[in-house]
């Protein structure tokens, strides 16, 4: 818990910024000038420096809230854009800014679905049949091809849509004011809002280009490696291989740049690999039979949805205005980020390994709509699962361009539930894992 906010007075800033999240709760309150509660700790430190460690002492103070400096949420503006520059992923340099200045003004997204309306409800794929997925094939394979026809120069081209993912994923976007803090929608608890955004504009894309305001991106149910009898009422097939509408050659749901893991058919997905971070390497899939994947999905499933009750540990860690970025999954990232998350971008590979390709492959859109809706799950399994009720978390506002071509101001209050988007999740067989036993897990 998050008691305090630390001005540091002296020494480096960003050992003192982890100190602050760690060592926060060290402080007691007492009334300084202004109005504003001041503490003033003094901690010693060892640090390890050119191989000796030494002992280095860091002049805190604390300010609690009524304080008026430090905190306050991240913002994108028309100066963010202008202030664009090329960012890294895992020391690779990439070049993915927008244009610089923005034509047009930048108009606010409200959530304006009217509660009297039905919800449209994105389907789990495994379990479209018939006529049905008939008729949602050829409206995906045309929506993607219209998608993918979009000329460069259009916002709301699919090479467009990797670019914007890109330029918010590695470090382009600067914070307005700052030459070097930057603006990120991974590793913090900005994860689950800004791609719940990402794929929202994306759907509504597709919907403007198909003419048809009811289409939905039906998702990967990818966490399900069981088959259930249900209660006639929603979708109990297995959904842990790729869904053959993203996996036919031909067609502009495909990617190739893949890896051979993914075209297999009668491969399941595997979730289950705790040592992922894509900035050590290519990850290692151990051969496994599809017994041992289905049980180490449902563990990790288990462990990183249905055994969290820590906002935190769920969502990731708080982001503000001043805050470095983070590099390191395990500093950072919620649970469900983590795991299945980026184990599932290792997993398929290719575009999908790295954050400045990933949205280039149409599979990202369909998973990702499975990691938002595992986000609802989470909320619906106890009382205690809630997301931050922050203030720098809710006012955070973010820019994207929707199905028109306009620039849109979004905050992140107005996206924490899907049914003031207008729609939501068929249901499936979240059961599979979140009553798996851990107590006879043998790993
Ligand atoms: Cu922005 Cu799955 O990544």
């Amino acid at each position: 818990m998050r008691l305090c906010n630390l001005l540091v007075i002296s020494t480096d800033v960003h050992l003192a910024a982890e100190l602050i999240e760690k060592n926060c709760h060290f402080c007691t309150w007492s009334q300084g000038t202004n109005n504003t509660l001041v503490h003033t700790c003094i901690y010693s430190m060892r640090v390890a420096s050119k191989n000796t460690m030494l002992s280095i002492r860091f002049l805190l103070c604390c300010f609690g809230a009524v304080a008026s400096v430090q905190s306050a949420p991240i913002t994108i503006t028309r100066e963010t854009f202008a202030a664009c520059r090329p960012g890294s992923w895992a020391n690779i340099p990439v070049e993915c800014c927008p244009p610089k200045t923005i034509e047009g003004p930048i108009v606010d997204f409200k959530p304006d679905f009217h509660p009297s309306k039905p919800l449209r409800v994105r389907k789990a794929l495994q379990c479209l049949a018939g006529e049905e997925l008939e008729i949602y094939t050829q409206k995906l394979y045309k929506g993607y091809a219209l998608m993918r026809a979009l000329p460069d120069s259009d916002p709301r081209s699919f090479m467009r849509q990797n670019q914007i993912h890109c330029a918010y994923g590695t470090g382009s976007f600067v914070q307005d004011g700052s030459t070097n803090l930057t603006m990120d929608i991974h590793l913090n608890w900005f994860f689950l809002p800004w791609h719940r955004l990402f794929v929202y504009f994306h759907e509504r894309i597709l919907q403007k280009l198909l003419n048809d305001a009811d289409f939905s991106l039906h998702f990967w149910n990818f966490d399900n490696s069981e088959e259930a009898d249900g209660d006639g009422d929603g979708c109990y097939k297995a959904g842990h291989f790729v869904p053959p509408v993203y996996a036919d050659l031909e067609a502009p749901t495909f990617e190739r740049n893949r890896t051979s893991r993914a075209f297999d058919p009668a491969n399941p997905v595997y979730l289950d690999l705790l040592s992922t971070d894509p900035r050590l390497g290519q990850p290692v899939f151990h051969n496994y039979t599809v017994e041992e994947a289905v049980r180490g999905n449902k563990r990790i499933m288990h462990r990183a949805v249905a055994q969290v009750h820590d906002v935190v540990a769920f969502v990731g860690r708080p982001r503000r205005v001043g805050d470095p970025q983070i590099l390191d999954a395990s500093d950072g990232a919620g649970t469900l980020e983590w795991w299945p998350h980026i184990t599932l971008h290792n997993w398929v590979g290719g575009f999908m390994f790295q954050t400045q390709t990933a949205p280039l492959d149409p599979i990202f859109y369909i998973m990702h709509a499975n990691v938002e809706r595992l986000w609802k799950v989470w909320r619906s399994l106890s009382p205690a699962n809630v997301d931050p009720a922050d203030p720098d978390f809710l006012d955070a506002a973010f820019l994207l361009w929707d199905e028109n071509a306009v620039l849109r101001r979004i905050r992140v209050r107005d996206v924490l539930h899907t049914e003031a988007l207008g729609y939501t999740y068929e249901k499936v067989n979240d059961a599979s894992w979140i009553f798996f036993d851990n107590s006879t897990y043998d790993p």
